[in-house]
């Protein structure tokens, strides 16, 4: 990444991932052929996308990005299901498989296997699930089990959480009841819904009432917002830029990014423009603005919890302090994103001070150039880049090529809008 050059031009963004797994499994679930179009074909989906297959479903690939999958009643797999660094692949297909009439393993990288489990183990044992992990980590080892309905008081605001227990509640007798802390994504909500399940939301309470079988469902998935954070962002901070994204997910519940932005000082437009798979999508328009430090806490956070990485990026560059709060999720994603990105920021020369929950950025900072490491983890890796496009010469991001997990293309989107960015393989 050099800087200087500025970003123009409109564009859009791959498909949402967090849809994109939910179509897969829950696609496989339901009675028919279901039709996905707009499919994000990236390192996280694949996974869920093969562990369906090995379960005995048929799937039709049009091309890279539409399906069909031919939803019904699972077979016994030979071997543990790899999810590789999808936690949410590990975690939804968890409340699914408790609900099998047959044993199964679900594994994953290195990664995945330190990421903490407990959090769906406790609430599926509520259930009378039949789950154990290894020291309360994949892998995780289902036998079959019969599953009761519950009423689950979340302890963490976790659409994956949420996801988990409302899919175990498909298998269960008498319903489901989940309350979260805070407003998670509720795609599977949305979803399920259009799907046919009986399942209402009053607040932060969602039910889920088992009615039989799943509708097939026909969607096409927008655009993923948590991958357009990177371009626009990137349009913010580098002057004289000016871009617009299409057809992005603008899901209330995925927006926290945008509403902080704004409140940045960020010269932003955004415009609804219809719903696709029940969800509202639109065009962002961004342009190079002059940002301020922000305080962030409570329950914007949730909503925007995959964007704190790119968030501590343009926090450099605004006048003043940010301050971030409530966000000791972050240290429990691929990696401790706080630490990680403080200490790769550090290399670049940036002061970030790390809290509990949070960190305290002062700005503008001004960035040198220099090598830093994306750790196995998409979103640092591309944030990285990000502030590459802001210092003074060429920064190497290593270990980026795990920005495919979710962004495939990242590299190409960023140079077709301009961007002097590089892909270079090392052996
Ligand atoms: C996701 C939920 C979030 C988010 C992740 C995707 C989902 O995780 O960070 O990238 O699709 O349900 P948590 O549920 O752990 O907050």
């Amino acid at each position: 990444m050099k800087p200087g050059q500025v970003l123009r031009g409109t564009t859009t963004v791959p498909g949402d991932k967090s849809i994109s797994h939910r179509a897969v499994l829950f696609g496989a679930l339901a009675n028919g052929a279901s039709h996905v179009r707009g499919w994000l074909a990236a390192g996280d989906t694949e996974a869920s996308l093969a562990t369906i297959q090995t379960l005995g479903i048929q799937v039709e690939r049009h091309s890279h990005n539409e399906l069909t999958i031919h939803g019904g009643r699972f077979t016994p797999p030979d071997g543990p299901l790899n999810l590789v660094n999808a936690g949410t692949g590990i975690r939804l297909l968890a409340g699914i498989m408790c609900g099998q009439p047959f044993s199964s393993v679900l594994d994953g990288s290195e990664q995945l296997r330190r990421r903490p489990m407990k959090r769906i183990i406790t609430p599926l044992r509520m259930m009378g699930a039949d789950i154990t992990g290894t020291n309360d980590r994949a892998p995780l080892t289902i036998k079959p089990a019969d599953l009761r309905g519950i009423i689950y008081d979340m302890p963490v605001a976790s659409a994956q959480v949420k996801s988990a227990v409302l899919l175990a509640g498909l298998f269960a007798k008498g319903a489901t009841a989940v309350v979260q802390p805070g407003p998670a994504r509720d795609h599977t909500e949305r979803m399920l819904r259009a799907m046919g399940v009986d399942i209402s939301t009053e607040g932060n309470r969602i039910v889920l009432s088992p009615n039989g079988e799943l509708k097939p469902i026909n969607l096409t998935v927008p655009g993923d917002i948590s991958s357009a954070a990177f371009p626009l962002v990137a349009a913010l901070l580098v002057p004289g830029s000016d871009i617009t994204l299409t057809g992005i997910n603008l899901n209330p519940t995925r927006t926290g990014l945008l509403d902080v932005l704004q409140r940045m000082g960020a010269d932003m437009t955004v415009t609804e423009t219809g719903l696709e798979a029940g969800e509202p999508v639109g065009t962002i328009r961004a342009r190079h603005s002059m940002l301020k430090g922000v305080e962030i806490g409570g329950s914007v956070v949730v909503e925007m919890i995959d964007e704190f990485p790119i968030l501590m990026v343009a926090a450099l560059a605004a006048d003043g302090e940010t301050v971030v709060r409530d966000a000791g999720e972050l240290r429990v994603k691929e990696t401790d994103r706080i630490s990680v990105m403080a200490a790769e920021l550090a290399k670049v020369g940036a002061q970030i001070t790390e809290t509990p929950d949070g960190f305290i950025i002062g700005g503008p900072q001004r960035l040198k150039a220099a090598t830093v490491d994306g750790h196995d983890d998409h979103r640092i890796a591309m944030s990285l880049s990000v502030a590459g496009l802001i210092a003074d010469g060429e920064t190497r991001v290593l270990d980026a090529r795990c920005a495919g997990d979710s962004f495939p293309g990242f590299a190409e989107t960023m140079a077709e809008l301009g961007a002097e960015i590089t892909v270079r393989k090392l052996v």
